[in-house]
């Protein structure tokens, strides 16, 4: 069985509070923390940037000083300065849509010489077929089971077929690539999306949503495990 990831999507956190926010969620058995950056220009929303990354950088630890990774999402246009910046702020992985990028080797390249893991981003429209030349730079790869802007939103079926096409990828090249799945995932779906190939997991609305983060991702878990 591989090893899952729960990464839950700080959009949908207390923003007054995001210290603790992290803290919580990661006392509550979060692998990843999911940071979504956005621009009001590649998508209609406005998020937070590099120096609320900083920020959080101390409070993205397990109980025994141990990193916890900082999975940022940039749904920006254009990249390269805020994927370096990102970079600097202490972002561990830094994911973009292609479409954002006028040279996606270029800003994979730049986001790998930066010291960080980089990743490609699908759009529910968006084909894989950049792969075909550059996924021997990609340590992870997103796909997008909504359309990016917001939390909340229904699952996009779609994505299930997408997520399968992109294991045969990953497993055809031989290399160590993450398959993430962002959007509308909850505990009644996170199963389906695991059996099409998944191994990390974008929960926002599911977990900061609920009272209980320790329940609602142990119960994601006792999916996973089924
Ligand atoms: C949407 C973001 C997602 C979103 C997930 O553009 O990229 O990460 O926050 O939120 P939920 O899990 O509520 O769909
Ligand atoms: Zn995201």
């Amino acid at each position: 069985m591989p090893t899952y990831r729960i990464a839950p999507s700080l959009l949908s956190a207390d923003f007054a509070r995001l210290g603790d926010e992290v803290r919580s969620v990661i006392d509550a058995g979060a692998d990843w923390i999911h940071f979504d950056v956005m621009d009001n220009h590649y998508v209609p929303n406005l998020t937070f940037g590099p120096m609320v990354c900083q920020a959080l950088r101390k409070h993205a630890v397990q109980p025994d000083g141990a990193k916890v990774p900082i999975d940022v999402h940039l749904m920006v246009q254009p990249v390269d300065a805020l994927a370096q910046a990102f970079a600097k702020a202490g972002a561990d992985l830094i994911s973009f849509h292609p479409e954002a990028s006028g040279h996606v080797d270029r800003t994979l390249q730049l986001i790998q010489g930066e010291g960080c893991q980089a990743g490609l981003v699908f759009n529910p429209a968006t084909p894989l077929d950049v792969l075909d030349w550059v996924i021997d730079k990609v340590d992870l790869i997103l796909i997008m089971s909504v359309n990016p802007g917001f939390g909340g939103q229904s699952f996009i079926d779609s994505a299930l077929r997408k997520t399968e096409q992109a294991r045969k990828r990953i497993e055809a090249s031989g290399r160590d690539i993450r398959l993430e799945v962002d959007g509308g995932i909850k505990v009644d779906n996170i199963r389906r999306v695991a059996d099409a190939g998944a191994d990390t997991f974008v929960a926002g609305s599911a977990i900061f949503g609920q009272p209980d983060y320790r329940a609602v991702i142990d119960a994601m878990r006792a999916q996973l495990s089924a």
